[in-house]
């Protein structure tokens, strides 16, 4: 069975390719004929605020809470990667609504600006998952045991990962279509 181990080294991995796609379509705002799909991006962010930020994260945090770290790089690894967490939950709510404003034509934004902003998230998203692969989760993997993983699969409180999980949310299917296409 798989562990929150696997099921967030597998959130890592979707996560990837959702952020490589990403920035495949962040190619099409350099381009000044042609117009982004604002709608797609859109609901790139709201995986990430539905799914990510209210699941993954808390879920690390509370696989971090439960190691006797005694190695003081992966202490500061940790701590690095909890303030990143706030900071990512607050760049992706601010995202999500600048898009919806330019989307909806609440706000005009110059390209280079939102290209700037986008750009910003993608990076410091795949700096944060560099680092918990690096050096928190092998930690991870090493120290907790088969009855460790057990508590921790009770404790924490499992959702069904709407775009790559079995069960869809509608509003993703042409998201998740563009994933498999790349
Ligand atoms: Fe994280
Ligand atoms: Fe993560």
């Amino acid at each position: 069975m798989a562990t929150i181990l696997d099921q967030l080294h597998t959130d890592h991995i979707n996560v990837v390719k959702l952020l490589e796609l990403f920035e495949r379509e962040l190619e099409v705002l350099k381009r000044s004929d042609s117009e982004p799909n604002y709608f797609k991006w859109q609901n790139i962010l709201l995986y990430m605020t539905t799914y990510q930020d209210v699941f993954h994260h808390p879920a690390e945090e509370k696989v971090f809470a439960y190691l006797c770290i005694d190695d003081p790089e992966v202490s500061q690894a940790v701590k690095e990667v909890e303030s990143q967490h706030e900071i990512l939950y607050q760049k992706s709510e601010r995202l999500q609504g600048l898009l919806m404003d330019v989307e909806t034509n609440t706000i005009t934004i110059d390209k280079s600006d939102l290209h700037i902003a986008c750009k910003d998230y993608i990076h410091q998203l795949q700096k944060h998952m560099s680092l918990e692969e690096a050096i928190i989760f092998p930690y991870a993997k090493k120290q907790l045991q088969k009855s460790d993983l057990d508590d921790l699969d009770k404790s924490i409180n499992k959702i069904n990962d709407p775009l790559f999980g079995l069960i869809k949310r509608a509003e993703f299917s042409e998201l998740y279509q563009c994933i498999c296409e790349q």
